[in-house]
């Protein structure tokens, strides 16, 4: 069989939170920071997805946009996560997309780190929007409940090691493995066209190895991967659990949250992709829709 024993593999952590209360900017600092200078590149500002290594082990990031139109995406970006670290600005409060990023990471069972930003302001009150999270539901460890709440700034970088301290210890207690060899999966976190390289995909492979040349199933598009570019902007040959990568070589543009599936061949691949295209009719491939596309070809 093909069966790959699971191993160790990085959390992936989604920053949610109210707009404007410095998810991005949190996440900025963090890389500056915790990675090598002059990686960052253009394709980083599109992935929205970077991991970075800490002396204690290596956190995937994603970042989410506040807005009321992203909502889908925060449903998706809370599904794909094993941890929220939940970004309130502590001169702003719990506000309409704080309650909705918490209801997110509730309905997908994911552990809650609050990082209570922006405590560098003379106008910052942490233990006001403690206590309207404590009625929010997300109560502190101090008060006996199950979410750690750390006083940060991502001006200053106050309190942003204790944060990801915190990160790294929820990380240890999930125990998060997947098989690192073997076909990949995962999910579209974005896809584009791009003028010359044609139809893009930012993708978060889950477990597997996905590997330039394997034949790719994202949603109802298909193709080879042509090519594969890492969060930093260079040329990759393959890419591991939790590991967010750019991909090329598809048929057309997959939609963020759609899975992917790397696939033993091309032809069915393209037959599924025109069959969920509306296409193609094939009553072995409508039933194999509703089980494990990888099953269908042992
Ligand atoms: P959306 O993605 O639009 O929802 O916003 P965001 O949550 O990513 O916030 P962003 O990082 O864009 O920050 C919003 C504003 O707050 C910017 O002007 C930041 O410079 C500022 N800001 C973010 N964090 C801090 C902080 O810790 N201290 C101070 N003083 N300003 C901050
Ligand atoms: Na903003
Ligand atoms: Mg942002």
């Amino acid at each position: 069989t093909n069966q790959v024993e699971p191993t160790p593999r990085p959390p992936v952590v989604t920053i949610m939170g109210h707009v404007d209360h410095g998810k991005t900017s949190l996440l900025d600092y963090i890389r500056r920071t915790k990675v090598a200078a002059g990686e960052a590149g253009g394709i980083t500002q599109h992935i929205g997805a970077y991991h970075v290594k800490t002396p204690r082990g290596i956190i995937t990031f994603l970042d989410t946009p506040g807005h009321e139109a992203f909502t889908a995406m925060r449903a998706r970006g809370a599904q794909v996560t094993d941890i929220v670290i939940l970004v309130v600005a502590a001169d702003d409060g719990v506000m309409p997309q704080t309650k909705e990023a918490i209801a997110h990471a509730r309905s997908a069972n994911v552990p809650i780190v609050v990082a209570i930003n922006k405590c560098d302001k003379p106008d910052a009150h942490p233990e006001v929007v403690k206590q309207e999270l404590v009625q929010a539901g997300v109560i502190p460890e101090e008060y006996g409940g199950d979410s750690p709440f750390v006083l940060v700034s991502a001006k200053t970088g106050q309190g942003v090691d204790e944060l990801l301290e915190n990160v790294l210890l929820q990380a240890e207690v999930l125990e998060l493995k997947a098989p690192a060899e073997g076909l990949a999966k995962g999910f579209v976190l974005e896809s584009r066209l791009d003028k010359g390289r044609g139809p893009v995909a930012s993708v978060l492979v889950q477990s597997g190895k996905l590997q330039r040349g394997d034949i790719v199933l994202a949603g109802a598009q298909f193709g080879r991967v042509r090519a594969m570019i890492g969060e930093n902007g260079k040329a990759l040959k393959e890419a591991g659990p939790s590991i967010p990568v750019e991909i090329q070589g598809l048929s057309g543009i997959p939609q963020a949250g759609d899975e992917f599936f790397v696939l033993p061949d091309e032809k069915k691949a393209r037959e599924i992709a025109l069959f969920r295209q509306g296409k193609y009719r094939d009553v072995k491939l409508a039933r194999a829709q509703a089980a494990n596309l990888q099953n269908i070809f042992k």
